[in-house]
């Protein structure tokens, strides 16, 4: 994986987190997207759940129109594979990002410089399986039925499958993350599933072990606090989506997760972030 740095000099940072537009009022996401467009802001992260993939090349379409020239950092979530595969999906989102400049997917190599002292990177992320009732839950998943590469899959291969995905994205991060700590004293990251189960809530309340395993990348997890003793004068600032439930915690000194809020039908805007 090639690195790529670039430089975005941001104050104002709008994040929008699981918007699910397909699932939006017509009439609604015309005043969302004006809000977009009036929006005094340097730059846009988007935390995942934009869409399902039948409308998700439309929607960003959208999005991109309504950022003009301001850029638009996202990853996909989950629910942006509906309706079909982690292939097609991913290569219509770098498809779309070649003929439209200002969004960038995040996952492929890039540290952000969004000012002198803090960096932005990401990645989609997904949900290990590991957490709570780990592979023995008693919940299903409906990603299991409406992401292809999920269908044929027993439930032995599916945990498997969702561990490799775990895998992946803390890979990833080992990999990145301690390059930008080594440059900017801040470094926000921005993915979909929450890093640690000390974030989850489920409609307003605990989130129950069953549902634990869909909601939580323990794998990355993992790797973001031991990157975090590494550079204990650095700090990091980790995005998610994905719980629809609000929550904010200090796993150390150093690292701090913040979990969006999301209604389905109500897309809106997380509070502001400032960038020192
Ligand atoms: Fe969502
Ligand atoms: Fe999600």
């Amino acid at each position: 994986m090639t690195i790529h740095y670039r430089t975005h000099t941001t104050k104002n940072l709008i994040w929008i987190s699981d918007i699910h537009l397909d699932m939006v009022h017509d009439d609604v996401k015309r005043r969302f997207l004006d809000k977009l467009a009036n929006a005094r802001c340097d730059a846009v992260l988007i935390t995942g759940d934009i869409s399902s993939s039948e409308y998700l090349v439309a929607h960003l379409t959208e999005i991109s129109h309504a950022c003009g020239s301001t850029p638009c950092f996202f990853v996909p979530g989950n629910h942006d594979y509906f309706g079909s595969s982690f292939a097609m999906v991913d290569q219509a989102i770098a498809d779309l990002c070649a003929r439209h400049r200002n969004l960038i997917a995040l996952g492929h190599g890039e540290i952000i410089e969004l000012s002198r002292n803090t960096a932005l990177i990401g990645c989609r992320g997904w949900y290990d399986g590991q957490a709570g009732a780990g592979s023995g839950t008693k919940v299903g998943s409906a990603d299991r039925h409406l992401i292809k590469d999920f269908r044929n899959l027993d439930r032995a291969r599916y945990f498997e499958t969702l561990r490799m995905l775990g895998h992946e994205s803390a890979a990833y991060l080992r990999r990145i993350l301690p390059m930008a700590l080594t440059r900017y004293s801040t470094v926000l990251v921005g993915t979909h599933i929450p890093i640690c189960t000390q974030v989850l809530r489920h409609g307003g309340t605990f989130c129950e072990l069953d549902r634990q395993p869909y909601f939580s990348n323990r794998s990355a997890g993992n790797a973001i606090v031991g990157i975090s003793r590494n550079f204990s004068g650095r700090h990091i600032v980790v995005y998610a989506g994905h719980s629809h439930c609000f929550a904010e915690f200090s796993l150390s000194s150093n690292l701090k997760i913040r979990v969006a809020g999301a209604q389905r039908g109500f897309p809106t805007f997380q509070p502001m972030i400032t960038i020192d």
